[in-house]
């Protein structure tokens, strides 16, 4: 599968390279991820403290993307999380990251601790980061009526019909990190 994967797309997968470019595009993606996650799950956990989950959950509705926005505009670079099932449509993933998301998968399957990674092609660098499901974030990804409480899957269902983003456990791949920079 993995090979399939990447026979698919050899021109951007052979134009990763280990150069010093890439590894500075590595580096400012890795301190970029952090930071955004830093600043997402502090927001998360005040929103918690003021309010509980539910307050939580609308606070990420409304404020998810504008803070990884306006994150983005602050680096220069576009910054968005996505995944292989996602919540919120706006973060639905291209045929790239979909094809770093299995890859990614294929990875755990095997025991292997997924890695970040750049891919390059000749106007942009891509830089992806794997995003790991911890027991916290259950509270709203993991399955309804063991680790969702009724509460917040009614209020899940009212702000996302369509979501698809429940049922992960611990150590899944709840999703990846995907930052693009302009050469
Ligand atoms: C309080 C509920 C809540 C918790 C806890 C929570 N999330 Fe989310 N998550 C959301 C909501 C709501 C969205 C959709 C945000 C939007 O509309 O942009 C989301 C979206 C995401 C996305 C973007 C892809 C998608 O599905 O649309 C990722 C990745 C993600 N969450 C990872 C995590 C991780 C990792 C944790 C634990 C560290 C976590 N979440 C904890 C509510 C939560």
């Amino acid at each position: 599968m993995k090979r399939f994967v990447l026979a698919l797309m050899p021109f951007l997968f052979v134009a990763c390279s280990d150069s010093e470019e890439s590894n500075s595009f590595q580096e400012k993606g890795q301190f970029i991820a952090q930071e955004s996650f830093k600043a997402l799950s502090g927001e998360l956990q005040s929103a918690v403290a003021r309010g509980g989950l539910e307050e939580a959950l609308n606070y990420c509705k409304l404020n998810a993307l504008p803070l990884t926005d306006s994150l983005a505009s602050f680096h220069n670079a576009s910054i968005k999380r996505t995944s292989l099932r996602f919540r919120n449509i706006e973060n639905k993933p291209d045929s790239l990251e979909l094809a770093v998301m299995v890859d990614y998968s294929e990875d755990l399957k095997l025991g292997i601790q997924p890695k970040p990674r750049v891919i390059e092609d000749a106007n942009h660098a891509r830089f992806f980061a794997p995003i790991p499901t911890k027991a916290f974030c259950l509270n709203c990804h993991g399955v309804p009526g063991k680790d969702i409480s009724e509460e917040i899957n009614m209020q899940l269902t009212e702000l996302y019909p369509e979501d698809n983003a429940t049922g992960f456990a611990e150590g899944d791949l709840r999703g990846i990190w995907s930052i693009t920079f302009n050469k």
